[in-house]
């Protein structure tokens, strides 16, 4: 079984995808980490993340990048969203995410392009929303935890740059599927959200 899991930054999509993950027994993969990785590795390199040469030399960033918490911020998600903008990063992560989604017991996968590009193929595909409001909330609530300085206004404005680049992009835009099943988290506490994500996926697997 594959369960794609795709939507916005701070909709509750990396939440719900580990609870299934561990619910059902299937191994998670967040792909927007091997953006953030991407972006993260530019930055290293001095490079431009907005330069598709820069940005592909970037692609091969050592996996123990991957455990770093720096790539958790603000400003790594800001140059994952600027470096997955290029075709040819996209094609560099694909074969990675499509064997991962491939694994023989199956997989759970969250990103943007996982029910349209990665896995057109997955049983499920949830489509995670939530308002910019909530959205922003969250993130507030999250940096504030982390320690990282910011304000709820700055992180709505990061939010909604983010959303229209992710949204606007040619390659493998944020969209639902048209198959998938939507989720708004606007108004759920975190547990309802995942008790609705673990309904929803064994609806469909029933
Ligand atoms: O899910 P996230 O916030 O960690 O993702 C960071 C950025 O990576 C996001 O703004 C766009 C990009 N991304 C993508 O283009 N495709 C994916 N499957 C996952 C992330």
């Amino acid at each position: 079984m594959i369960v794609a899991v795709d939507g916005p930054t701070a909709s509750g999509k990396g939440t719900i995808a580990k609870a299934i993950s561990s619910h059902f027994g299937l191994p998670h993969l967040d792909t927007g980490l091997l953006y953030r990785a991407v972006g993260r590795q530019c930055a290293l390199n001095g490079g431009d993340p907005d330069d598709s040469a820069d940005a592909l030399a970037a692609t091969k960033f050592a996996d123990g990048l991957l455990q770093d918490p720096e790539l958790r911020s603000e400003v790594s998600g800001g140059l994952a969203s600027r470096v997955s903008l290029h075709p040819a990063v996209r094609q560099a992560l694909f074969d990675r995410q499509r064997s991962f989604a491939l694994r023989p017991g199956g997989a759970v996968l969250d990103g943007r392009d996982i029910g349209t590009v990665i896995a057109p193929d997955a049983q499920v595909k949830l489509f995670v929303t939530a308002s910019v409001d909530a959205r922003a909330r969250r993130r507030f609530l999250e940096m504030q935890q982390q320690g990282r300085p910011t304000t709820l206004a700055d992180i709505a404005a990061d939010l909604a740059e983010r959303d229209a680049r992710d949204r606007e992009r040619s390659d493998a835009p944020l969209r639902a599927a048209s198959d998938s099943i939507l989720l708004d988290t606007s108004d759920l506490e975190r547990e309802a959200a995942v008790a609705a994500a673990i309904d929803l996926v064994r609806s469909k697997v029933i």
